[in-house]
C-alpha cells in the first residue's frame, strides 16, 4: 500500500497553500474517501428510489443497495444479516437499547454498570433510566492503568447489576479494553453486555461471535463513511425480545382498525420511516474501501505515527501527556498553562485540526485531573510530515504562551 497514491482517496487532502488541512481529528470523524462520495452520487443520480416501496427497477436497484450494504457490515463484524440494524450513529443505537430492551427488562432497584470514561452517548442514556424508573447506575473508576480490569469489574458486580454498557476504545484515553474477559465475567453473573465500538470499529477488526456481547454499536462516519448512519447489532434473540422504538412505514406486516399490529420481521421492524439510504450506500462503500486498505496496513501506520508523535511531544518541555500507554492512534495532553481551547486555536492557525475540551466524557475530569485536554487522533492516511508539522506547532505553543501573556 502507497500511502501517497492512497492519499489521492481524499478531496480534502489534495488542497494545497492556504487550503493545505493536517488533518488529527479522525477520533472525532475520519475523512472521506471519493470510493464512498461516489457510491452515495450514483445513488442520487441513477437509482434515488424509495427501497421497499414500489415494483419497479429503480426500487428493485435501491433495495438491492440496501441489502448489499447490510450484508458488507454483517460480514464486517461477522454477524448474521437479520441482527444488523440501522440506525443514525452510535448514539441512537445506545438510546435503542436502553428503552427498548434494558427499560424493558431491568426494574427499580437493578443496577447498570459503566466505567468513568464512557462517553456522553453512553452515560446520559442509562442516567435518564435512573431518573425515570428507579434503575441504579454505578460508574466505575478505572485503574491507575487507565482500565477496567477484571479485578474492578468483579468488584462492582453485585446481586443486582444487570447490565454492563463499555467502549471498546476510549475517545479520550485511546485504550483498548480486554472485551472478551470482561464480557466473559459479565457473562458469569448473568450481566448483559453492551459495547460501544464508535472508536475501535474504524480501528480494529471486531467479531461478535467471538467476543460474544449482547450489543454492539458504532457510526459511519467515523469508519471513512458518511454521517447520519450507524449500525445495532443485537443477538437475534435480543431484537426478538426488543419492542420497536419507532413506529411507521415499513416496519409493519399487517395492521387493522380494530388496532392489531403484526410486526415485520427483524431487523426491519427497528427501521421505520424511509431509511438514509445514500448513508447506507455510503457505509457499504466505506467498508469496501477499509478492507481494500487492510487491518495490517491500518495498524502499522497509525502505530508509526502515534510512536513519532509521542517521542516528539515528550521532548517538549511544557507539554503533558495523559496517556502515553494507549492502543489507538490518541494522544490525550495539554501545553501546561494553555487553556486547551487556545492551544486549538494556535494549531488551527497553523492549518492543524485537532480537538479540545472533554470530548463528551466528562466523567473523566477527577481522574484526569483537568477540566479539558487536547486530543490528538490519527487514521492511516496521516502522513510522517503531517506529525512533524504538528510537533513544530507544538514547540510554538510556547511562543504563543509568550505572546499572550507580554
Ligand atoms: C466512544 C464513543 N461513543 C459514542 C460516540 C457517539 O458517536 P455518534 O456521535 O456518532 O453517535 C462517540 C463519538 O465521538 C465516541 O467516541
Amino acid at each position: 500500500m502507497n500511502i501517497d497514491t492512497l492519499r489521492n482517496d481524499f478531496p480534502l487532502l489534495q488542497k494545497t497553500g492556504d487550503e493545505r488541512l493536517v488533518y488529527f481529528d479522525n477520533a472525532a470523524t475520519a475523512l472521506k474517501p471519493s470510493h464512498v462520495i461516489e457510491a452515495m452520487n450514483a445513488y442520487y443520480l441513477d437509482y434515488p428510489a424509495n427501497p421497499g416501496r414500489g415494483e419497479y427497477d429503480l426500487v428493485y436497484r435501491a433495495d438491492q443497495a440496501v441489502q448489499a450494504a447490510r450484508g458488507k457490515v454483517a460480514q464486517f463484524i461477522h454477524a448474521d444479516v437479520h441482527e444488523i440494524v440501522f440506525t443514525s450513529g452510535t448514539t441512537m443505537g445506545i438510546n435503542l437499547v436502553a428503552d427498548a430492551f434494558v427499560r424493558k427488562h431491568l426494574k427499580k432497584g437493578d443496577e447498570i454498570l459503566i466505567t468513568e470514561s464512557e462517553h456522553a452517548a453512553n452515560v446520559l442514556p442509562w442516567y435518564v433510566l435512573q431518573e425515570r424508573y428507579g434503575i441504579v447506575v454505578k460508574i466505575i473508576a478505572l485503574d491507575a492503568q487507565q482500565r477496567l480490569t477484571p479485578a474492578l469489574l468483579k468488584e462492582a458486580i453485585t446481586p443486582q447489576s444487570r447490565f454492563l454498557a463499555f467502549s471498546d476504545v476510549s475517545n479520550v484515553l485511546g485504550t483498548k479494553s480486554d472485551t472478551l474477559t470482561l464480557t466473559k465475567i459479565a457473562h458469569d453473573h448473568g450481566l448483559w453486555v453492551l459495547l460501544d465500538a464508535a472508536q475501535s470499529a474504524p480501528h480494529f477488526p471486531i467479531d461478535v461471535h467471538q467476543s460474544d456481547v449482547d450489543f454492539l454499536v458504532f457510526s459511519g462516519h467515523k469508519l471513512c463513511g458518511p454521517t447520519g448512519i450507524g449500525v445495532l447489532y443485537a443477538k437475534r434473540t435480543h431484537l426478538e425480545a426488543m419492542d420497536p422504538y419507532f413506529m411507521g412505514g415499513g416496519m409493519s406486516l399487517k395492521y387493522a382498525k380494530d388496532f392489531s399490529i403484526r410486526l415485520a420481521p427483524i431487523p426491519e421492524r427497528f427501521e421505520a420511516g424511509t431509511q438514509p439510504v445514500a448513508e447506507i450506500i455510503g457505509l457499504g462503500a466505506a467498508i469496501d474501501y477499509l478492507q481494500h486498505i487492510g487491518w495490517d496496513f491500518i495498524h502499522q501506520q497509525e502505530k508509526i505515527l502515534r510512536q513519532r508523535a509521542l517521542v516528539g511531544l515528550k521532548k517538549i518541555p511544557f507539554v503533558k501527556v495523559y496517556n502515553p500507554d494507549a492502543e489507538a492512534g490518541i494522544i490525550t495532553f495539554n501545553l501546561e498553562g494553555v487553556f486547551p481551547q487556545d492551544a486549538a486555536t494556535h494549531y488551527n492557525a497553523h492549518h492543524i485540526a485537532i480537538r479540545s475540551g472533554q470530548h463528551c466524557a466528562r466523567n473523566l475530569t477527577d481522574y484526569l485531573q483537568t477540566d479539558g485536554t487536547l486530543r490528538w487522533s490519527c487514521y492511516f492516511y496521516n502522513t510522517e510530515e503531517e506529525v512533524d508539522l504538528f510537533l513544530e506547532a507544538t514547540k510554538k505553543g510556547q511562543d504563543f504562551l509568550d505572546a499572550f501573556f507580554r
